[in-house]
Formats: structure tokens, sequence, C-alpha cells
């Protein structure tokens, strides 16, 4: 369940490989990803091997984990600005296949109703691209979010907004407030790859690896998945014992 790399740099061409392989395996693969820093190289590797190799991506689907509430597409902090940056703008999935939850949407709740459905239509995911936050957060489930959760608004916590304040100008303008899918969601995926890398993340993957399962550290629910894999480089990994 737990591979460790030397650096990051390992860590993000075995992710995109993983990613690569379910791509060639299955071109009509549903894919959950993920924003955040970890996933920059995971995805600017992905299109490099995509460049060496071309393979048909006009029958994927990818279902976005979370968005900011408040933040629309051409807001350069949304999820959605993100993954066209690092990734629709070059890897040409039609933009019908390509969700990620609206966070302008008039009625958050009908939203989160809505994107949980067409997850389901889709019957979940293939393949669950996952980061992690200092507090131990999967996509933005918060610590104590129910593992039994689907798409669901949630506020963010203080950490959160701290941790994801370095991208915005002022920290008064990160947004209180986001869309989740949520953990039962997570579950239902088939595979799962949690990536954690830098010094940062070193406490929580060492009370990750050592904890019981339980909703206070939301990660911990992988160890009831069967098809979990937690890649770390070895900063992150400083603290296992
Ligand atoms: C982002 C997401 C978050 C991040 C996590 C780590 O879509 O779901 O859970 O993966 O906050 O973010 P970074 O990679 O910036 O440390």
């Amino acid at each position: 369940m737990y591979k460790i790399f030397n650096t990051v740099d390992e860590v993000s061409r075995y992710t995109a490989q993983r990613l690569f392989d379910q791509i060639c395996a299955k071109p009509e693969a549903i894919l959950g990803l993920a924003t955040g820093s970890t996933m920059e190289p995971v995805y600017a590797q992905l299109m490099q091997y995509l460049e060496q190799d071309p393979v048909d991506v006009s029958r994927l689907t990818t279902f976005n984990l979370d968005e900011y509430i408040g933040l629309g597409p051409e807001h350069s902090q949304s999820y959605c600005y993100y993954m066209y940056q690092h990734l629709f703008n070059q890897l040409h999935i039609p933009g019908e296949r390509v969700h990620l939850p609206d966070g302008t949407a008039e009625n958050a709740e009908i939203a989160c109703q809505a994107y949980s459905e067409a997850i389901q239509a889709m019957g979940g995911m293939d393949l669950q691209l996952l980061g992690i936050g200092t507090n131990g957060h999967i996509g933005f489930n918060e610590p104590q979010t129910p593992f039994d959760s689907r798409t669901h608004v949630i506020e963010l916590t203080e950490q959160t907004r701290i941790d994801n304040g370095r991208f915005f100008t002022d920290q008064r303008e990160v947004p209180t407030h986001a869309i989740t899918m949520g953990i039962q969601e997570i579950l239902e995926a088939k595979e799962v790859i949690l990536v954690a890398t830098g010094s940062k993340k070193a406490e929580i993957m060492a009370e990750l690896y050592r904890c019981e399962v339980s909703e206070a550290l939301p990660a911990s629910v992988l160890k009831i998945h069967s098809n979990a894999t937690i890649v770390m480089d070895k900063e992150a990994a400083a603290l296992l014992p």
C-alpha cells in the first residue's frame, strides 16, 4: 500500500505512469482528478508520456474532486482554471466529458446533488487521484466529515485556508467554503492513488501510517479500500517508523 521514492520526480513519474497505463488499458476510463502543488509535476509528466506515445483520450471522462465556492473558471485560483492550465489545455478531452464542481452555482446544494448523480450515472471512478492536506483532508473533506458523505458543501478549516493562502495575494481572499466530492465517492473508486511530497506532509503521513481508521483523519479511510496506494517522496515519509 505504501510506496516511497527518493525524489518528487520519481513520485511523479510513478504516478503519471499509473495514469497513463489506466488510459491505455481503458480508453473510456473515468478518472477522478485532484489539483494542488503536488499534482503539477504529475500532470507535466503525464503530458510527456502522452507526447512520446500518443493515446486516444477522446473517450476519457474526468471528475475533479473539488472547487472553491465563489470562484468562477476565469479566476486564477479556481480549480477549474488550474486544471486547464496544467492539463486540459494540452490534453484534449471533449469538454462535455470534463466535470468540475460549479463554485458559482446559484444553489450549491443542487449543484452538489447533480454532481453526485453524474458520478453515480458513470458508475464511479476507475482511478481516483488524491493529494492530502496537512490536516489529513482528501478532496476538501475536512476532519470529521462522515465517511458516507457524497458531494457536498464544506466549510474550510482555518488550517486549510492558511495552507492554501500561499496561492492568494491576501489571506482574506481565500474562500471560506468549497464543494467537494464526498468520502463515499472516493471509497467507491476502483483504484485510488494518494500522493504526498515534501517535508510539510511528514507529520500527517506519520500520523496516517500509525492511526486507526477514523473520521478524525479523513485519509485513514484508504486503509479500508481494497486497492489504494499511498505514494510519497522521502521527505514526506521522513517521520514514518
Ligand atoms: C485539491 C485537493 C486537496 C489537495 C491537498 C494538498 O484538489 O483535493 O485535497 O490535494 O490540499 O494540496 P497540495 O498538493 O497543494 O499540498
